[in-house]
């Protein structure tokens, strides 16, 4: 009987044995998924009491744990808090007085039909947005950056006062540009401002309404263009009737929208060259400019793209908008240097 009662104690024992035994690895989870979900970054061990029954130690005092001081704390919010307010500073005085006065060339070549390899490459200097303000930003330096590239075109795509009291040095910056090389300009939104209106003629500023052939060193070539807001498509329609088929055709506008895009499609245009945009003139990087005030959104807003076989190269500006933001932020103003070449077939 004494053998029989003393069983069941022997199996309790082994059975609290075998439960203690499956149960512990979860009762170690447990005790460090709460150390872990706790404000304590340092994962520790479980507590002497889970493990062995000895200790009179809370399951959640942790073992080894040095005590905070608060001041260190306050002291390290504090230098994060400034670090960050440092940080900010660093990148208003960047966006306001530095990358707005940083002018980066950009180089293309780009393969157009129709064009004769002994006459190429034909280069072309392409700016945008110059957006003038009565202080000098790039004005002065500008006609010597493009002198540099030795041009046979230069090609402007508007926007140019914000301010008529900058007339004065507008008028200087084109006087030195139009001899370098033949210029030709269309208006942009603001070149549509009565009181923002560069009067035509003004240092042999012309703007274009309609088309030019050039003959550049045995090539012949062919630039369209008119004025913001007026339909591109009866224009380049027309134009391409009246020249050669296979004459290579160069659009200059100042926005990239959809009438100009699809009219320079349809019509065989080689090359649309516009601006407007100012690559957002506050971008973001590895996702772009964040507004471009364009009805095509962030498409074609920036830099090179193709479109059946017309490229298109929307240049960043020089200038920025009259209006806010009067900064420039990962979108440097921009000079855009095309070479062109013949294409292979
Ligand atoms: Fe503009």
């Amino acid at each position: 009987m004494a053998r029989e009662a003393s069983q069941p104690t022997v199996s309790a024992a082994v059975m609290t044995s075998l439960m203690f035994t499956h149960f512990q690895p979860s009762v170690e989870r447990m005790t460090v998924s709460i150390v872990r979900h706790s404000s304590v970054a340092q994962v520790r061990p479980m507590s002497p009491r889970v493990s062995n029954g000895t200790s009179n130690r809370s399951p959640l005092a942790p073992v080894g744990q040095t005590k905070r001081n608060p001041a260190v704390w306050l002291v390290a919010a504090l230098l994060s808090s400034g670090a960050v307010v440092a940080l900010g500073l660093a990148l208003a005085v960047y966006a306001f007085f530095i990358e707005p006065y940083h002018l980066e060339v950009t180089h293309l070549k780009l393969p157009i039909r129709g064009l004769k390899a002994r006459s190429c490459p034909i280069r072309i200097v392409h700016f945008a947005d110059v957006h003038s303000d009565p202080t000098v930003r790039l004005e002065e330096e500008l006609p010597r950056r493009i002198a540099e590239q030795k041009p046979d075109i230069i090609l402007y795509t508007g926007d140019t006062l914000n301010s008529v009291d900058a007339v004065p040095i507008c008028r200087d910056m084109f006087a030195k540009i139009r001899p370098i090389a033949p210029l030709f300009c269309v208006k942009g939104d603001w070149d549509l401002e009565p009181d923002l209106a560069l009067p035509v003629g003004v240092a042999g500023v012309q703007f274009l309404n309609g088309y030019k052939v050039l003959n550049i060193r045995g090539s012949e070539l062919c630039i369209i263009g008119n004025d913001c807001f007026v339909s591109q498509r009866q224009l380049v329609d027309s134009t391409r009737k009246a020249i050669p088929a296979k004459m290579p055709a160069i659009l200059i506008t100042h926005q990239p929208d959809n009438d100009v895009v699809m009219s320079g499609k349809t019509a065989g245009v080689d090359l649309l060259l516009c601006g407007h945009t100012h690559g957002g003139q506050v971008a973001l990087p590895f996702f772009g400019p964040i507004v471009t005030h364009s009805r095509l959104g962030t498409l074609y807003a920036v830099g090179l793209n193709r479109l059946n076989d017309m490229w298109i190269y929307t240049n960043r500006g020089i200038g920025m908008e009259g209006r806010l933001p009067r900064v420039r932020f990962c979108a440097p103003p921009e000079l855009t240097v095309i070479d062109l070449v013949p294409a292979s077939n």
